[in-house]
C-alpha cells in the first residue's frame, strides 16, 4: 500500500509537470525537494541514495532545471533488506551488479524508452536540460521526470534543485543569483514540500545558505530535514555531534550526516558500494559516532526520507483530493468556454490526464486518509 500511495502521488506529478512544476502547478504535491549550495554535494547524496551515478557532474551550475526524480522499488519487500542488500553486495564485481536487466530509468518527455545504461540517462539529462535553457547556463524552472526502477531503492520522490551560487560565470545572467534563489523558493514555499537541506559539515552551518533559504519559509524547522555531508573532511578532533543533538540551529526532523565520495574517489572511479560500505565503516569506527552509527549514513537517510514523506502524503491526502474535484471543475469550465477547438490544447490533455488519474485513485486516497500511527517516524532520529 505504501508504493501504491506514492505512486499515485508520481502520476499526478507527471500529469501536472506540463504546468511548471513547483512554480504554477494548482496543486501542491508532497514532495522533497533539495537545497544548498553549490558543490554541497547535493547530486553526491542523491547518487548514493539510488545506488547509481547518472547525475551530470562538473564545475558551474549543472543542475539548471528542476529534475522530479521518482524512485520505485519493484519488488516490494521489508525497507531495510533493500538497502542492505546494498552494503552487502559482492565488491569484487566492481560495481557493476549482475541486475543491470533490474534497474533501469524513463523519462517522461520519451514514453516507452527504457534507459538500461545510466551513463545515457546522464547524457539525456544534459540534452533535455539545453533543449529549455539554452547553452548559457540559463535556467528554467520547468522539471524533467525522471523514473528510476531497481529493487535497491525505496520508493521515493526527489526534486534536485539547482545549487545557490553568488557568482556568475560565462554568458550568464548578471541576476543568476537571484534567479536560482527565486526558482528555490517557489519550491520550497509551498507548504506541502519537504525541504532537504544539504550542508557540508566543513563550513559553517550558521552561514549556509541553504538552510537560511529554508529558515525563511519554514522558520520552525518543521518541513526541514538536515543532511551533514563532507563530514570526513572536518579537522581533527572535530565532528556535528552538536548539530545532531539540536544544539546549533534544530529541526525538527533532525541532520543525518553522511560521506561521499570525494572528487579524488570518482577520478579513480571508486564505485558508489564500495563508498556506502567505507561509509558505514567511517562511523561505526569512529568514537563521536560509533554508538549511534545507526543513526548516520545514506541507507539510514533514504529510511527516513521516505517515512517521512509516507507520513507527509497522508497528512495531506483529503486536501490534495479536494484540489483535485476544483481544479477538474476549474478546467473543464475554462474549456467548455473556449469552445471545441481547444480540445487538443495542452490544458486539454492535463485535464484529461487528471480526469483519468482521479478516476482511478480517489478510492486509494479514500482508503488512505486515515491516521498515522506515530510510530512510524519515532525512529530516533534525534541523537543527544
Ligand atoms: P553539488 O554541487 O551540491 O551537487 O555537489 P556534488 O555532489 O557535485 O559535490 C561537489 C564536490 O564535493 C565533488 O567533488 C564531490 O566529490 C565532493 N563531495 C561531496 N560530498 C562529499 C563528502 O561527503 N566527502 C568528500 N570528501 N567529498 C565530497
Ligand atoms: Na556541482
Ligand atoms: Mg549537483
Amino acid at each position: 500500500m505504501d508504493v501504491a500511495l506514492i505512486a499515485t502521488i508520481n502520476k499526478l506529478q507527471d500529469a501536472l509537470a506540463p504546468l511548471g512544476g513547483g512554480s504554477q502547478s494548482p496543486i501542491d504535491l508532497p514532495q522533497i525537494t533539495v537545497v544548498g549550495s553549490q558543490s554541497s554535494g547535493k547530486s553526491s547524496v542523491l547518487e548514493n541514495i539510488v545506488g547509481r551515478d547518472f547525475l551530470p557532474r562538473g564545475t558551474g551550475i549543472v543542475t539548471r532545471r528542476p529534475l522530479v526524480l521518482q524512485l520505485i522499488n519493484k519488488r516490494p519487500k521489508k525497507a531495510n533488506d533493500d538497502l542492505l542488500e546494498i552494503h552487502n553486495d559482492d565488491q569484487s564485481k566492481g560495481g557493476q551488479s549482475e541486475d543491470n536487466a533490474n534497474e533501469w530509468g524513463e523519462f517522461l518527455h520519451i514514453p516507452n524508452k527504457k534507459f538500461y545504461n545510466f551513463d545515457e540517462i546522464r547524457q539525456e539529462i544534459v540534452i533535455e536540460t539545453d533543449k529549455t535553457t539554452g547553452k548559457n547556463a540559463g535556467i528554467s524552472s520547468v522539471p524533467i521526470n525522471l523514473r528510476i526502477y531497481s529493487p535497491h531503492v525505496l520508493t521515493l520522490t526527489l526534486v534536485d534543485l539547482p545549487g545557490l551560487t553568488k557568482v556568475p560565470v560565462g554568458d550568464q545572467p548578471a541576476d543568476i543569483e537571484k534567479q536560482i534563489k527565486d526558482m528555490l523558493l517557489k519550491y520550497i514555499s509551498k507548504p506541502n514540500a519537504i525541504i532537504l537541506s544539504v550542508n557540508a559539515a566543513n563550513t559553517d552551518l550558521a552561514n549556509s545558505d541553504g538552510l537560511k533559504l529554508a529558515r525563511e519559509v519554514d522558520p520552525e524547522g518543521t518541513r526541514t530535514i538536515g543532511v551533514l555531508t563532507k563530514v570526513d573532511l572536518m579537522d581533527q578532533g572535530t565532528d556535528v555531534i552538536d548539530i545532531l543533538a539540536g544544539r546549533v540551529i534544530p529541526l525538527r526532523y533532525g541532520y543525518i550526516p553522511v560521506i561521499n565520495r570525494g572528487q579524488k574517489d570518482i577520478e579513480a572511479k571508486k564505485t558508489i558500494r564500495s563508498a556506502l560500505d567505507d561509509e558505514r565503516r567511517y562511523f561505526e569506527n569512529h568514537s563521536s559516532y560509533s554508538s549511534k552509527a545507526h543513526y548516520c549514513g545514506t541507507p539510514y537517510l533514504a529510511k527516513k526520507l521516505n517515512s517521512i514523506l509516507l507520513h507527509h502524503i497522508r497528512q495531506t491526502l483529503p486536501d490534495i483530493k479536494n484540489k483535485i474535484e476544483v481544479t477538474l471543475k476549474k478546467y473543464q469550465t475554462e474549456l467548455m468556454s473556449l469552445g471545441p477547438e481547444t480540445m487538443d490544447s495542452p490544458n486539454s490533455i492535463v485535464l484529461s490526464m487528471i480526469t483519468d488519474f482521479s478516476k482511478e485513485y480517489t478510492g486509494i486516497l479514500d482508503g488512505e486518509a486515515k491516521e498515522l500511527s506515530s510510530q512510524e517516524l519515532s525512529g530516533g532520529a534525534r541523537i543527544s
